[in-house]
């Protein structure tokens, strides 16, 4: 009795320990925290050049991949993800089925052009348990006048309000008047925490 106690605690810190998920057939809880920099990713012209389905365990809509092309720069690399539109969902893989993810950073940019008119970006985030939050951010107005090097993304972090999310989704607007940007969100480095429940 004493060896089986023994033995099960000794499979317990292993799988404890090891926060890689397996395919044996008990199921071990995991968690793994990932950079998503989209410059391992091919990207061809014209595109479309949407990404693989997962990438990095989530999976995108809208967004596609997208390469410098001299005005704004991506904060990693010569690429980053860009939902042209303005609108998109990135959603943590619906298998397996208990996985969340927590969202901790990105850069942002509003991309149409100069003059840009400030840019509100909504951000909603959808939890496993139907709760919905919200966020705005914004992104500075850009003037003429200016060299290129002045254009740069901008770095947000979020609370820990933002954990336990099945997807999250981007809408942009003028933060002046609610209108159209007519143009696209780009997102670099989006760091986040994928949480794999039994
Ligand atoms: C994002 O997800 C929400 C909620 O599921 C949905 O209403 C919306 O249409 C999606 N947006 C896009 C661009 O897929
Ligand atoms: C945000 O972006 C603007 C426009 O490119 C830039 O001037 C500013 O320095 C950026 N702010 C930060 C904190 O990166």
């Amino acid at each position: 009795m004493k060896s089986t106690i023994a033995t099960l605690l000794s499979v317990l810190a292993v799988a404890l320990s090891s926060p890689v998920a397996s395919n044996n057939d008990y199921c071990r809880p995991s968690q793994k925290t990932f950079i998503a920099q989209y410059d391992d990713l091919p990207f061809v012209e014209p595109g479309p050049n949407p990404l693989p389905n997962p990438y990095n365990g989530l999976t995108y809509t809208t967004f596609q991949v997208d390469q410098y092309d001299g005005f704004i720069p991506p904060t990693s690399g010569n690429q980053w993800t860009m939902a042209f539109g303005g609108s998109g969902n990135i959603s943590v893989s619906a298998s397996p089925p208990k996985q969340t993810f927590a969202l901790s950073s990105f850069s942002f940019a509003c991309v149409s052009g100069v003059p840009q008119p400030e840019c509100a970006i909504s951000i909603w985030g959808w939890k496993a348990k139907g709760i919905a939050i919200k966020r705005v951010i914004h992104y500075p107005r850009l003037d003429p006048g200016h060299v290129i090097e002045d254009f740069k993304m901008n770095r947000t972090t979020f609370s820990r309000e933002w954990q336990e999310l099945k997807s999250v989704g981007f809408s942009i607007s003028r933060a002046d008047n609610g209108g159209d940007m007519f143009g696209g969100l780009a997102l670099d480095d989006v760091k986040y925490t994928i949480t794999s429940k039994c």
